[in-house]
């Protein structure tokens, strides 16, 4: 009887396999280690918006306030993307808004084309809904989780604690992972992260020797003291049921 042989090149599909397992074993395992670690949820995600828009610039160098563009922030519980008006409040030029015109800032430049055409639109369909640029979210929470800004802001937690210092950020990314263990640790000791409401969009506010605060003539050196004082003047309680967020 003739004995069959495997040919040589049989030999090689074992290591063309052995080699495809360590190379997508190890991306499996990394998915999987992104997928279920607390603090890798979505971190990072960054989409490419169709305007280039710097926060860096607006609100880092041009310190405009953050509730220049997001001005529900305070009063609801989602923080408004801006509409197109508030960027031709500037970049509108007298082509697109005539008369209306605050200042013309790069009236032509190509990367505010999207802008321009966003205000023509808004122009036609006069006092119907605000155009707006068509916006990439980038934080996303899950339906069944309840999340309120103004329930935030007002309590003294500035827009760093969660988003980071955007007013550093060429194109705004994820920076913290918003899961369920991110929002409790906070809830449950809330001290080191408060402050004086009004000073929320302060994104650089700290509290040391060299930067003390005074408030109601009390002197403060640290964020532990001055956190524990609005924690007590703002009547915060730490202790959150499972309905204040799943409701
Ligand atoms: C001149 C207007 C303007 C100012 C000022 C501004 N923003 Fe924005 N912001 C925008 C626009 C437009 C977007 C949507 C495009 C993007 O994500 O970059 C945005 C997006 C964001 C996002 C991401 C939203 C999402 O999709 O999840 C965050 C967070 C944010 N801004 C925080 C801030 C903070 C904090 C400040 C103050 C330090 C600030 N912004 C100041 C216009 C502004
Ligand atoms: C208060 C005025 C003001 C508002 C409102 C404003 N910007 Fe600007 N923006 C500026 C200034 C000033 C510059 C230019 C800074 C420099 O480079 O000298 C600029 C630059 C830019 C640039 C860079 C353009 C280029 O060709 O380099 C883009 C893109 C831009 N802004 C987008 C936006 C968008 C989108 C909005 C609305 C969400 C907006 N801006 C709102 C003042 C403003
Ligand atoms: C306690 C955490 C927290 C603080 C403080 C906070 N945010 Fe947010 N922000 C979030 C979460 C969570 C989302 C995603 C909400 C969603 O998907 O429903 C979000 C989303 C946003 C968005 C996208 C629009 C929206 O409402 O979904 C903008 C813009 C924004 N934040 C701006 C700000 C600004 C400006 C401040 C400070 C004045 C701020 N945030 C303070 C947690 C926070
Ligand atoms: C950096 C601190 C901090 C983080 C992070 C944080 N919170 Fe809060 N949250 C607070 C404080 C402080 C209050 C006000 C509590 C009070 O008034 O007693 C609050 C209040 C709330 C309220 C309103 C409660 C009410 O009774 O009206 C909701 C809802 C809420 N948080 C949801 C969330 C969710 C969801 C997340 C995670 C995405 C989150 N929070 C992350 C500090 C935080
Ligand atoms: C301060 C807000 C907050 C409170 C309080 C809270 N949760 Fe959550 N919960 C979240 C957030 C945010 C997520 C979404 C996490 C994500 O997207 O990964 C979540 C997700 C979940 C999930 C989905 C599984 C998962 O981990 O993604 C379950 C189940 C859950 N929570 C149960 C509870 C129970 C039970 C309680 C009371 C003991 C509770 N939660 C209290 C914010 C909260």
């Amino acid at each position: 009887m003739q004995e069959f042989n495997f040919p040589n090149w049989v030999n090689r599909i074992f290591y063309v396999g052995l080699a495809a397992a360590v190379v997508f074993g190890g991306y499996f395992a990394n998915m999987l280690f992104f997928a279920i670690h607390p603090d890798g949820v979505n971190v990072g995600h960054k989409p490419r918006q169709p305007v280039p828009f710097s926060h860096q610039l607006h609100a880092g160098v041009l310190k405009m306030d953050c509730r220049y563009c997001h001005n529900t922030v305070e009063v609801a519980g989602h923080a408004a993307i801006p509409p197109t008006a508030t960027c031709g409040n500037c970049h509108g030029g007298n082509r697109v808004v005539p008369g209306r015109t605050l200042a013309v800032v790069f009236p032509e430049s190509p990367l505010l084309e999207p802008v321009r055409t966003s205000l023509e639109v808004a122009n036609e369909k006069k006092g119907s809904a605000p155009d707006s640029v068509d916006w990439i979210k980038v934080h996303d929470m899950p339906d069944f989780v309840y999340f309120n800004h103004s329930a935030h802001i007002n309590r003294g937690v500035s827009c760093v604690s969660c988003h980071g210092r955007v007013d550093q950020m060429l194109e705004v990314s994820q920076v913290k992972s918003l899961s369920m263990k991110f929002c409790l640790d906070c809830h449950r000791n809330p001290t080191p992260h408060l402050r004086d409401p009004s000073l929320v969009t302060d994104l650089e506010f700290k509290v040391s020797k060299e930067h003390p605060q005074v408030v109601d003539g009390q002197r403060f050196e640290t964020q532990e003291e001055y956190g524990a004082y609005w924690k007590k003047k703002l009547g915060i309680d730490p202790n959150v049921s499972c309905s204040t967020c799943h409701r």
